[in-house]
């Protein structure tokens, strides 16, 4: 074996050493010839000129010091319907069209490593219902098939995965028959990875014995990954002109809201972000900004507090609008991207990647050790033309699963609890009586919305135990 393996560690250590990687091939001695191969072929899909360029920031993004000079409020509809020269009804028949013509497709990224929630399984499959236990996926499946049956269309859904999520996401959904959609209307495709490297010297880590430590390239990862597997063309064929785009973690989501798709088509816009009112000037969204006509999200991280306590001269916030991910998105302006894909900058995540170390023993490390290379979708706002914001309700449409039990925020039990605390005031709005507290869950299938659940509750109707209405 030594003979098939020198050339490949001559030719591999010159190539590492010009990047001062070379210490990647220290246990090089100790591994099997396929540890050795892996080593290199994964190698061989790294470009370790990018990732030096990235590790001495050489490849930043926009100037963010100079954007925030000239920060504005973003133009858009605000919760009361002002802002846009359309009325919410007006946008609501618009998008219903949309909807009833097959226009939309849904595009739901499930490609993270979830970390955060330290859930064993992808976040999808997790169990959400506050009551059901119904998963990430089913809750949001659901809610396209009823959109779908609403519509009588077939909605195609692009879920994106990751080598850390793709098998046993095929596998779930393949088992539970993608929860009555048409197998052939969801079309899974997978992103691509990057290699973490050390947060003190910008050494790739190896994860395992001939194995780099690669995570997946961020949401933003989407725009390459769709057209190199042929889900934008699968989308092109199908006629589609605009996308309904979510993630995973938010089982508010109001998918394929009509109101929504109709503002953003009647504006022309390329691209439309649902935002929701920051409640105090630091809450850690991102900062969806406008300088000089396009709009921009800047991480909460990047915000100085004076520009994020900014006010109008009514009192209120300058920078409002705090992105929850939720974007419509025309199939020609993703198209149009995917031939510049590369432009789109890599942000920098500090996180935990178990490592190798000089000695080949495996560290769990419990704090950040490592940087993580990820581009993300938000970046395309500046270059879609006529963008605009649409706010949301948050108590509607915000509830994301981030973290594990006993954290601050955006647990699965802060998250369970605003499912039912919206699912009661539906209930209330339609005249049902509804004890304070109780856990009650409506499926997707049931009611989408309040003007659905109206036809369904009987007057009269008084909840006094969890309810699951299915
Ligand atoms: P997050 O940024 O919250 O990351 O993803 P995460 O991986 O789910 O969780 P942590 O940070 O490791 O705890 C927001 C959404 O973007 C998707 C996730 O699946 C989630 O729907 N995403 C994220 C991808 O599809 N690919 C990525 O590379 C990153």
């Amino acid at each position: 074996m030594a003979e098939i393996s020198e050339p490949n560690y001559r030719s591999l250590f010159d190539r590492l050493a010009r990047y001062g990687q070379e210490h990647l091939l220290a246990l090089w001695d100790r591994w099997t010839p396929a540890q050795r191969r892996s080593l290199a072929e994964q190698l061989a899909q790294v470009d370790l000129e990018l990732i030096a360029r990235l590790w001495e920031g050489r490849l930043a993004g926009p100037d963010i010091d100079r954007l925030l000079e000239r920060a504005e409020s973003p133009p858009g509809v605000r919760l009361d319907g002002s802002g846009l020269p359309f009325s919410p009804a007006e946008a609501r028949q618009v998008g219903q069209q949309l909807l009833r013509q097959g226009r939309v497709g849904v595009i739901l990224v499930a490609g993270g490593q979830g970390s955060r929630l330290g859930f064993s399984q992808p976040k999808g499959m997790f169990p959400i219902g506050p009551i059901s236990r119904k998963t990430l996926f089913q809750i949001h499946f659901e809610k396209v098939l009823a959109v779908g049956r609403r519509y009588g269309v077939r909605m195609p859904v692009y879920l994106m995965t990751s080598p850390a999520t793709e098998g046993p996401t095929r596998q779930f959904l393949e088992t539970h028959q993608f929860f009555g959609l048409p197998a052939d209307d969801v079309v899974i495709f997978c992103q691509g990875q990057m290699p973490a490297v050390d947060g003190q010297t910008g050494k790739l880590l190896l994860e395992a014995a001939g194995r780099l430590a690669l995570s997946p390239d961020g949401h933003g990862g989407l725009i390459a990954a769709m057209s190199h597997s042929g889900a934008l063309q699968h989308a092109q064929r199908r006629g589609l002109e605009h996308f309904f785009y979510f993630q995973v973690d938010n089982p508010l989501v109001p998918v394929c809201d009509p109101r929504f798709l109709g503002w953003h088509q009647l504006a022309q816009s390329e691209m439309t972000t649902l935002v929701i009112a920051k409640r105090h000037p630091l809450e850690r969204v991102g900062n969806v900004i406008w300088v000089d006509g396009r709009l921009y999200v800047i991480e909460y991280s990047d915000l100085p507090d004076e520009l994020a306590d900014r006010r109008k001269p009514d009192g209120s916030l300058l920078l409002w609008a705090g992105s929850i991910a939720v974007h419509a998105i025309r199939v020609d302006f993703l198209a149009r991207m995917a031939e510049q894909a590369d432009q789109l900058p890599f942000h920098r995540a500090r996180k935990k990647v178990p490592y190798l170390d000089s000695q080949g023993r495996l560290i769990h490390p419990d704090q950040p050790n490592a940087i993580k290379f990820e581009r993300f979708l938000f970046d395309l706002l500046p270059y879609a033309e006529g963008a605009i914001v649409v706010e949301g309700d948050p108590k509607e449409c915000f509830a994301p699963v981030k973290n594990a039990s006993g954290a601050k925020e955006d647990t699965p039990e802060s998250v369970q609890t605003q499912m039912s605390a919206l699912y009661r005031q539906w209930l209330r709005s339609v005249g049902a009586e509804v004890a304070e507290g109780v856990m009650v869950e409506i499926s997707p299938l049931f009611a989408l919305d309040v003007e659905e659940l109206r036809e369904k509750i009987p007057a009269g109707t008084s909840i006094r135990q969890p309810t699951y209405l299915g």
